[in-house]
């Protein structure tokens, strides 16, 4: 993979720099910035409105857009596909457009202890200011979602199911389209996180079977600034709009509106033209590159890096000891090392890393664990990377000692 890292110019402008920060954001290939240059420099124009055109022009290239983050997770349509800020936004947009018309009092709310604030938050707000009951389903000691728990949670029969495809900090990869499965068996409706999923493998929304999921572009080599919001066909017209205004409506009279068709009736106001665009240029290099040589570079450098911290006696790892069903993903403590000491010092030697809750304070006190170290890969990380973090945190244990 190493012709890979020429394709991103952050690398090129940062020589000897391991990034190691891609859950929290991926680098971007050329290509994604040239996308949005080309939009910039040759047709920057406003969509769905104009007449002219570069109006015309730039609705093409952004629906085009649609339609291939659309075929990129296997969306029957496009118009399933709705642009959002990033996959906090899409999540809100759930719980507010749609949880708030059909879910409330005593209705039951199943998640899990790993989900990312995203989930969490918005899931905590919800039941305190409606009355639902919230279940959390716990993890087991081994860094996995304990799934006996949460079918027996099933049982209490759910309405709404929030579940993270793969964890943010465990690294975990959870068996999602059983448990999604059981949950639509108990009646329930289901919101997957493919945050941290969807830049890292392929996945097909019909094949796991959630009612609403999401996903950000910043984790999967686009830019920040745009998200996506997944809904099942059937959930279009029950999922109310959470934004009002302009593009959104089919008519304005001055006693009353009709809305848009999906999606852009969930699109509101002028929305970030390029960025859409810079995702679809994303999706295109990934598809480029392929699963095959994508997971093939993944899981050789996830090995790498496990085998590389088992052997540091001082580095206690947060996530399954086994290559298998796990992202580069990996959450740390050094023994006697304050977690931001630990992120500090590894940038002196140049190798960029998380320290905190990683957004995910839940998933830290199920271990009863403060702040960890994330390091996190991506298609253009390599073993060079990995040994000078190995090489960062012995320099780390030492100057704490
Ligand atoms: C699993 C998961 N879900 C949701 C999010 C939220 O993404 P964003 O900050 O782009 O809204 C993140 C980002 O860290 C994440 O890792």
């Amino acid at each position: 993979m190493q012709d890979v890292r020429s394709d991103f110019p952050v690398l090129k402008n940062n020589p000897g720099l391991a990034y190691l920060d891609s859950a929290a954001s991926s680098l971007r290939p050329q290509s994604v910035i040239e996308a949005m240059d080309e939009y910039y420099t040759h047709y920057s124009a406003n969509v769905h409105r104009g007449i002219h055109h570069l109006s015309e022009h730039a609705t093409e290239k952004f629906e085009n857009a649609r339609e291939k983050v659309g075929a990129f997770i296997g969306s029957p349509n496009p118009r399933q596909i709705i642009f959002t800020r990033n996959a906090t936004d899409s999540s809100n947009m759930v719980w507010r457009g749609w949880a708030s018309k059909f879910l409330g009092k005593e209705k039951r709310i199943l998640i899990t202890m790993m989900e990312h604030h995203a989930h969490f938050v918005p899931a905590l707000e919800f039941c305190k200011e409606t009355g639902a009951i919230l279940d959390v389903a716990p993890l087991t000691e081994d860094f996995r979602l304990d799934e006996s728990k949460f079918h027996e949670l099933l049982e209490k029969k759910p309405d709404f199911v929030a579940l993270i495809h793969a964890s943010n900090v465990l690294g975990t990869i959870n068996n999602v389209q059983p448990l999604i499965e059981a949950a639509h068996r108990k009646g329930a409706v289901v919101m997957l996180d493919m945050s941290q999923s969807v830049p890292h493998m392929s996945l097909d929304v019909r094949a796991l079977d959630p009612d609403f999921a999401f996903f950000s572009g910043h984790k999967m080599l686009a830019p920040s600034g745009i998200g996506v919001l997944w809904v099942k066909e059937k959930y279009l017209e029950q999922l109310s709009p959470v934004t009002y205004g302009g593009s959104m409506i089919a008519q304005v009279h001055s006693d009353e509106f009709a809305l848009n068709d999906p999606p852009l009736r969930f699109e509101a106001g002028t929305p970030p033209i390029a960025e859409v665009i810079g995702l679809g240029a994303a999706v295109e290099y990934m598809a480029k590159i392929g699963w095959d040589a994508f997971g093939d570079h993944e899981s050789e450098i996830i090995a790498y890096t496990l085998t590389s911290l088992k052997k540091l006696p001082y580095v206690r790892l947060f996530g399954p000891s086994d290559a298998k069903d796990r992202l580069g993903v990996f959450a740390f403590h050094v023994a006697g090392v304050p977690a931001h000491d630990v992120a500090s010092i590894l940038d002196e030697h140049n190798v960029a890393v998380r320290a905190g809750f990683h957004c995910a304070q839940p998933v830290h006190e199920a271990y009863k664990a403060g702040p960890s170290v994330r390091a996190s890969t991506h298609i253009y990380t390599t073993k060079t990377d990995i040994d000078q973090l190995v090489a960062g945190l012995a320099k780390a244990q030492q100057v704490f000692k």
